[in-house]
């Protein structure tokens, strides 16, 4: 789906968000969300804060999981996604704190594995992911399942791509602290949510878009995984689509 700006693409997302956390709370169900980082879906969690406050929209039945946490990272840094879920969502809605999951990034690397193994299985005991948000890395990214990522990937530490450093050093103020490893779920672990919105804005994904959408399915462009699913869905404003 194409939309003409950054805002309606972002507000349907919320919509569709938050429909699936009403359906769940008449049924008396959890709705299980898996969430993204990055600046594109920052509108959609704006909009669902708005949705909270002027119109009554409750978190108290959903269940989140984050895509990923860069690794070694303290939760309070400025750059952490602890922070910027903070920031953006979790600190302006009512979700309860021991529903909220993240990737630790400050594990010991022989903690590491352990860790990833019950990340997995939390999700499967919650019944697995209702909905996975994504957004795109110009390395092609998912989550930070970089250029080389196996489709049956699990959550895992993983190397980051030059193209993704070089997009962080912005955000880390230099190249050299940019992290150059993360934790991340896996391939698999993404196409497993019974539904996937994957989110592209701005024309600095118009070139990514096209090769993920039109491209050879392979490893060298990991969001190309997502073309033979049919519960997936890609949201783009008319720059990102540019060359669709
Ligand atoms: C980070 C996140 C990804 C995200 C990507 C794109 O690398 N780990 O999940 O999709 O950034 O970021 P942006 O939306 O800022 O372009």
């Amino acid at each position: 789906k194409v939309y003409a700006d950054k805002d309606s693409a972002s507000k349907y997302v919320a919509d569709r968000i938050a429909n699936l956390i009403a359906t769940k709370q008449v049924k008396g169900e959890r709705a299980i969300l898996g969430l993204a980082t990055g600046s594109t879906p920052k509108g959609v969690y704006k909009e669902l804060v708005r949705l909270h406050k002027d119109e009554g929209l409750s978190f108290a039945n959903v269940v989140t999981f984050n895509l990923d946490e860069y690794y070694p990272m303290h939760p309070i840094e400025d750059q952490s996604y602890v922070s910027f879920m903070k920031a953006n969502l979790f600190d302006h809605i009512d979700v309860v704190k021991s529903n909220i999951h993240i990737p630790d990034g400050t594990l010991s690397l022989e903690a590491i594995e352990a860790f990833c193994q019950s990340y997995e299985q939390k999700i499967k005991d919650f019944g697995g992911l209702d909905l996975q948000l994504l957004g795109i890395g110009r390395s092609g990214h998912i989550g930070f399942n970089e250029p080389g990522s196996d489709h049956r990937s699990m959550t895992r530490l993983v190397s980051l791509d030059e193209i993704t450093r070089l997009d962080a050093v912005d955000d880390f103020k230099g190249y050299d602290k940019v992290p150059t490893q993360a934790i991340t779920m896996g391939i698999k672990t993404i196409i497993e949510a019974k539904q996937v919105i994957l989110m592209a804005l701005t024309q600095r994904k118009a070139q990514i878009m096209h090769r993920a959408i039109y491209g050879e399915v392979s490893k060298e462009v990991p969001a190309t995984f997502l073309q033979k699913l049919t519960h997936v869905e890609y949201i783009l404003d008319n720059q990102a689509a540019e060359l669709l």
